[in-house]
């Protein structure tokens, strides 16, 4: 597949955002299966995949039919990512590899990885390179418009990393320093996509699938990642690609809803089963673990429906895939018969 297939703005391009603790292999392949042109995995360790680290592994398992996808992974050493790359690549199950450079947690940036990068633009440039000459899969970037308000590096990092070989460079408009806050700055953005010939693809606050394709084409950029939400809306895609149509659609039925939260509990919890691995006996039972990843997911599955409060009370004592799959039938059954909502 070709970068340009990938990232080019010509076709509908809208992806999922990378989230840690969230898009495993459940949520990118609902994702996909609603639309996402492509999904991006957890953030990985690339010391861990260059250790063997079973853990760390798990983290970039895909499921069948999951394409396109992305690992991505965080790092310092350009000889060690490019090393990680070169492991992911030979999995066979990614189309790209993206390189995290926004991430504002601490016990990263200590490292001087993730968003620590955007003061370190020839580093960075140097991981792109590394790993453009180890792999024959794209390398991106993931990153956003800089640390701080005063210091902000993009116009020098986007130059550079598309210096160094990257295929697309996806930005997060939002300072490191407002992590997951604050406004987002859509009008920067479009002003790099200006001066790059690498595609450039936005990101942050788009909350309906209109609303990505709208960003897209008011600021002119390629493609748009969408984050949150995603997160328990899987049919945001589905809009999306409407939107991108100038199709009308059906808001997903009651039906979708249930076989959606049932079908993404029992792919969490034949993930967490997986985990039997590397993990020490006596580890929570895998059902109870995936309905505890699946809370987040649910509360949205259910926002809005008159019920979901009695769903968020519940929340804590559900144990099995029936307790949920429970709860969420109560929900159903106290709205109209054939009520329907986006
Ligand atoms: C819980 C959570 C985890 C995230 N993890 C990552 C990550 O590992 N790597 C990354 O590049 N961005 C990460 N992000 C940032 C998102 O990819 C995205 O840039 C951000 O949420 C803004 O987009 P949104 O408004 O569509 O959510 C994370 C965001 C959230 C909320």
């Amino acid at each position: 597949m070709s970068d340009s297939h990938l990232f080019s703005g010509d076709r509908f391009a809208i992806g999922l955002a990378p989230m840690a603790g969230f898009t495993d292999r459940a949520m990118r392949r609902l994702s996909l299966q609603h639309g996402a042109c492509f999904a991006m995995t957890e953030v990985v360790n690339a010391a861990g995949l260059t250790h063997d680290s079973k853990r760390t592994f798990h983290l970039l398992e895909t499921g069948e039919n999951e394409r396109p996808v992305a690992a991505h992974m965080y790092g310092i050493e350009p000889a060690v990512m490019a090393e990680a790359a070169r492991r992911a690549e030979a999995l066979g199950r990614f189309d790209f590899i993206d390189i995290n450079s926004g991430c504002p947690v601490r016990k990263i940036v200590a490292k001087g990885a993730g968003a620590a990068l955007m003061g370190d633009v020839p580093r960075l440039a140097a991981i792109v390179r590394a790993i453009h000459e180890a792999v024959s899969l794209p390398v991106t970037v993931k990153t956003r418009i800089g640390l701080t308000p005063d210091t902000c590096t993009i116009r020098e990092l986007a130059a550079a990393v598309e210096d160094a070989g990257a295929a697309a460079l996806f930005i997060h408009g939002r300072f490191a320093c407002n992590k997951h806050s604050g406004p987002v700055d859509w009008e920067l953005i479009g002003t790099i996509k200006q001066e790059r010939s690498m595609p450039i693809w936005g990101n942050g606050s788009a909350r309906t699938g209109a609303e990505a394709v709208a960003l897209q084409k008011t600021y002119g950029v390629d493609g748009v990642l969408i984050g949150r939400g995603a997160i328990g809306n899987p049919w945001i895609f589905r809009e999306a690609r409407a939107a991108w149509d100038g199709r009308a659609i059906a808001p997903r039925s009651l039906a979708e809803l249930r076989d959606t939260v049932e079908a993404h509990l029992r792919d969490l919890a034949q993930l967490k089963s997986m985990e039997r691995r590397y993990r020490r006996a006596g580890a929570l039972a895998a059902e109870t673990a995936a309905v505890m990843v699946l809370r987040p997911h649910l509360l949205k599955y259910v926002a809005g429906l008159p019920g979901w409060r009695a769903v968020r009370r519940q929340l804590n004592d559900m144990r099995t895939v029936d307790e949920v799959l429970d709860a969420v039938d109560s929900v159903i059954a106290g709205e109209p018969e054939g009520a329907a909502h986006e």
